[in-house]
């Protein structure tokens, strides 16, 4: 098992993190468990949780309705009151158990329910075992504006244990992979090596993998928890990915986080490569080895103009400013201010 040190708590990673999890448990006396969970996680994540750590057959079961479209502050008034019918106090413990969405919100609700009580984060999809449980971003959308409402408060302990990813498909280990690749891009040439070396998605999440990303990720964190510098790194890829992700959804469209992320990254680092941030050459590793890995999105010219909508009025922006976080070779970034619009369509066009 690996143990990595956050701000203040740890990251355990590997089948032993639920005998930590057990000693977390022991120590810190909490008055009431509260699982929050959704369907999926409820069937086949929950009885495996329970069976490894017996204390939390006392836990109150939160079953949400799964999917982004349920992360708002209605789900959070549904949880806000089953905790206080059920004389949930300062020293009771919200458990996490889910993807991005569980995480999100429940460390919201964690975060301001009487000013504050502890949460810890299971993630069961390694998209939020590699990016979502980790750094203490949480919050829910609003008037369909993602994210827009939310805190940053770190949850006490974090377990990770890859054996949930069994039940995942293809197209969700894909789907984190896609944070994988961004972290090695911009903090990490020697890891981007090593992942052009896996063969199958079995290897893309295996329990090495996933511990070096947490690694990377957790020191870029731990510098900057309040993203005032050196976390913008990690929007690398998100500025159009993210935008394209939004414009699709609202098309009713089915497209995953990672899969918009990854067409953000070919256009981003078409845009470095503009900016003489990054070689023809290794504009075209970067791009090869994200195209032998996810199919091509197709952008219409209303997906355009709405994605372009979307970018302009990104909380990444300074003013008037169109801020980017772009690859500046592999394995390093620059935060860039001043991205025109011509060159975002550019590689739009080119993509
Ligand atoms: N998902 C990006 C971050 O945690 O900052």
């Amino acid at each position: 098992m690996a143990t990595i040190k956050a701000n203040s708590y740890n990251i355990y990673i590997g089948d032993k993190s639920f005998d930590a999890l057990n000693t977390f448990l022991t120590k810190n006396k909490y008055s009431h468990y509260y699982i929050i969970c959704d369907e999926h996680t409820f069937e086949f994540c929950l009885p495996t949780l329970l069976f490894h750590a017996p204390l939390l057959n006392e836990a109150e079961i939160i079953e949400l309705e799964s999917g982004e479209d349920k992360k708002t502050l209605e789900t959070c008034l549904q949880v806000w009151g089953a905790l206080t019918d059920t004389g949930a106090d300062k020293k009771s413990l919200i458990i996490n158990l889910g993807g991005g969405v569980i995480s999100d919100l429940g460390g919201f609700v964690a975060s301001t329910f009487k000013r504050g009580i502890d949460c810890i984060n299971i993630p069961t999809t390694l998209l939020s075992m590699v990016d979502a449980s980790v750094g203490g971003k949480t919050g829910v959308d609003f008037e369909g504006i993602k994210n827009h409402i939310g805190t940053t408060a770190e949850p006490k302990g974090i377990f990770i244990n890859p054996t949930f990813l069994e039940t995942l498909s293809e197209r969700q280990i894909k789907n984190g992979f896609a944070e994988i690749i961004k972290i090695a891009l911009i903090a990490d040439s020697v890891f981007w090596k090593e992942l052009k070396k896996l063969k199958s998605t079995t290897e893309f999440s295996s329990e090495k993998i996933i511990t070096k990303a947490v690694e990377l990720k957790n020191t870029i964190v731990k510098k900057d928890l309040h993203e005032t510098n050196i976390r913008k790194s990690l929007n690398f890829g998100h500025n159009i990915g993210h935008a394209l992700e939004s414009a699709l959804i609202k098309q009713n469209k089915d497209v995953l986080h990672g899969e918009a992320i990854a067409a953000g990254m070919i256009m981003e680092t078409e845009i470095a490569q503009s900016l003489k941030r990054i070689s023809v050459k290794e504009q075209k590793e970067i791009t090869d080895y994200i195209r032998s890995i996810y199919k091509n999105i197709k952008i219409t010219k209303d997906t355009e103009s709405q994605l372009l909508q979307y970018i302009l009025h990104d909380k990444k922006n300074e003013g008037d400013d169109l801020c980017f976080a772009l690859p500046k070779g592999v394995g390093a970034y620059e935060l860039y201010c001043g991205v025109k619009l011509d060159l975002i369509k550019k590689a739009i066009s080119n993509y």
